[in-house]
């Protein structure tokens, strides 16, 4: 089959206030509106009203960066699926390393927020990868499989082609270590087949997988063109306009 859309987007954890993200996005869309990927914007949930006000008229997609699998109730802090649907979310960034870290998140969780991103209209970006240690001592493979058969537990086919993976290898995380194209297409690799034995060929053919982990405007180009790679997750770069601009154009 013809490679998948590529889907560039940007995590931007907690950098910019409403002000400058509004700013960026306004300077962004100019620069993309003619990139052949779907770009996304991943933002703090504070900068969501004024990024899709700036977005007005924009292709650029808008994603948050957590949700809570509650409807609603006594979760001092958190946000609902109904608020960011309300707000024009697209998509929500899940199980990323830092809130498994940081945060409690956890295989469970993550699947239960993909239900109610799902519940809500939107469309999950499921983050998973391995330490360095799992790495050196060869288990990989077998952590993520087991965190995206986890992760996708009572999801529907239909809803496993709309929804992206995110291969983020932990050590490659903010440290300026990109995985080789060979080691984060052989990872993607593995993810779609497994993907493949939990549903079926054509879900492991639509289903989109992303690259996240020092990706930037030098390396993208050669990591999207990798066959199991379908874009990137972009953390520090993202927060550059003229390296998101290239990371963008390089689908
Ligand atoms: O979610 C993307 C992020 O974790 C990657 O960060 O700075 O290595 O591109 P960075």
């Amino acid at each position: 089959m013809s490679k998948r859309t590529i889907i560039a987007a940007g995590n931007w954890k907690m950098n910019k206030t409403p002000t400058e993200a509004a700013e960026f996005v306004t300077a962004l869309k100019e620069r993309v509106k003619d990139a052949n990927t779907e770009v996304v914007v991943g933002v703090p949930f504070v900068c969501i009203p004024a990024v899709k006000t700036a977005l007005t008229g924009s292709d650029i997609k808008v994603a948050a960066q957590n949700m809570h699998f509650e409807d609603s109730g006594a979760y001092t802090g958190e946000v609902s699926g109904a608020m960011l649907s309300d707000l024009g979310v697209d998509y929500v960034i899940i199980g990323h390393s830092e809130r498994r870290e940081y945060f409690g998140e956890t295989n469970e969780t993550v699947n239960k927020k993909a239900h109610a991103i799902f519940k809500y209209g939107m469309k999950p970006i499921i983050c998973c990868g391995e330490s360095l240690e799992q790495r050196e001592q060869g288990v990989t493979a077998e952590h993520v499989r087991y965190q995206i058969k986890i992760a996708l537990l009572g999801l529907t086919a239909d809803q496993v082609c709309q929804t992206v993976i995110a291969y983020e290898p932990i050590w490659a995380i903010g440290t300026g270590k990109t995985a080789t194209n060979e080691q984060a297409n052989e990872v993607c690799a593995i993810i779609r087949e497994a993907v493949k034995e939990l549903y079926n060929t054509s879900v492991a053919d639509q289903v989109r997988i992303q690259y996240g982990g020092s990706v930037n405007a030098k390396n993208a180009k050669e990591i999207f063109a990798m066959p199991d790679i379908d874009g990137g997750l972009v953390g520090g770069a993202s927060l550059k306009l003229d390296d998101f601009e290239i990371i963008a154009k390089s689908g």
